[in-house]
């Protein structure tokens, strides 16, 4: 995709030193106002590090496994999408703000914000919150990805000039590094329940009984196999509620990059040349070295 093809909401502005696209820094001041409710629930996470995946969980867990009841929208419509706001020229328009004051209590509510930047409402109410992180390599390769197959983000470059973009945190929603390491402080003081992608793979059953166990729900073993059954890649991949074919038609293109895309740990493997290992791990080692917080990169 050339530079041109791409829509204007790939221009970018910033909020607080984070690259934002230019419709999310011109509503920035509503969102930041944004009313949460005590009953919210917030799911944040760094951009695909497993984000869609927990919608599903969450929301299979809220219907107690009923999946048509999961399919009456798309994953996007389901949840709103706290700080993202687009318009494009053939109309298709969306609000996360919107969206979520429209919606009834209990709301389940997206953001890749940085804890700095999630709205004081959200504190002030106590809202539950998870939390998901995936390790820095796999997440760079899937936010790689993306860039290519989504118009709507700003033209990713070369693989190794992305790379350094994301070492830099010059990419939208800013340092993955920051992000991670920001929420991980942020749980010894609020309610947050932070997973990781890579647990998540090894043991999704597991992972699903602590998300169970943190809303504070009971599910008999058929339905909580039923949900570990619906929320796997395969069958999500499949699935047109949760796949993103049904939304950003002709702004995310599927042939040069599925949004389901691979769903595995270590996938880096297929990118990193080893000098771009070396490099990537001896800045990673010291943008982490203030931080107990430890990922995995295989299983
Ligand atoms: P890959 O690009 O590595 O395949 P997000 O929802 O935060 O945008 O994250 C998208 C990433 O999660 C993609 O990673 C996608 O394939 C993966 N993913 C989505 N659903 C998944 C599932 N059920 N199991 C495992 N990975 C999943």
């Amino acid at each position: 995709l050339s530079l041109k093809q791409r829509v204007f909401q790939a221009e970018i502005g910033e909020v607080e030193g984070i690259p934002f696209t230019k419709p999310m820094c011109s509503t920035w001041e509503q969102v930041w106002k944004f009313k949460a409710r005590p009953e919210d629930l917030l799911i944040a996470t760094y951009a695909k590090a497993g984000t869609t995946w927990t919608q599903e969980i969450v929301d299979m867990i809220q219907q107690n496994g009923d999946v048509e009841k999961c399919r009456r929208a798309t994953t996007y419509r389901r949840h709103p999408f706290l700080e993202w706001s687009f318009q494009d020229s053939s109309a298709e328009s969306y609000s996360g703000l919107e969206l979520a004051e429209a919606m009834p209590s209990p709301r389940t509510i997206k953001t890749h914000l940085p804890v700095q930047l999630v709205p004081p409402s959200f504190w002030e109410q106590n809202c539950k919150i998870i939390y998901v992180a995936r390790n820095a390599k796999d997440n760079l390769v899937s936010y790689y990805h993306f860039h290519r197959m989504n118009k709507g983000m700003p033209d990713p470059g070369t693989w190794e000039e992305f790379m350094e973009k994301f070492m830099t945190g010059k990419v939208l929603w800013g340092s993955w590094y920051d992000h991670v390491k920001g929420w991980w402080k942020a749980k010894d003081k609020h309610r947050i329940l932070y997973l990781f992608y890579e647990d998540m793979k090894e043991n999704p059953k597991q992972e699903i009984q602590k998300i169970l166990k943190f809303l504070e729900k009971d599910v008999n073993q058929e339905v909580l196999n039923k949900i570990l059954h619906n929320t796997s890649f395969e069958i999500m991949k499949e699935n047109p509620m949760t796949n993103y074919t049904k939304e950003f038609q002709g702004i995310m293109d599927h042939s040069i990059s599925p949004f389901m895309r691979k769903g595995v740990v270590g996938d880096w493997k297929n990118y990193f040349t080893v000098a771009q290992n070396k490099k990537f791990d001896e800045d990673y080692k010291k943008k982490m070295a203030d931080t107990s917080l430890v990922f995995r990169t295989e299983l």
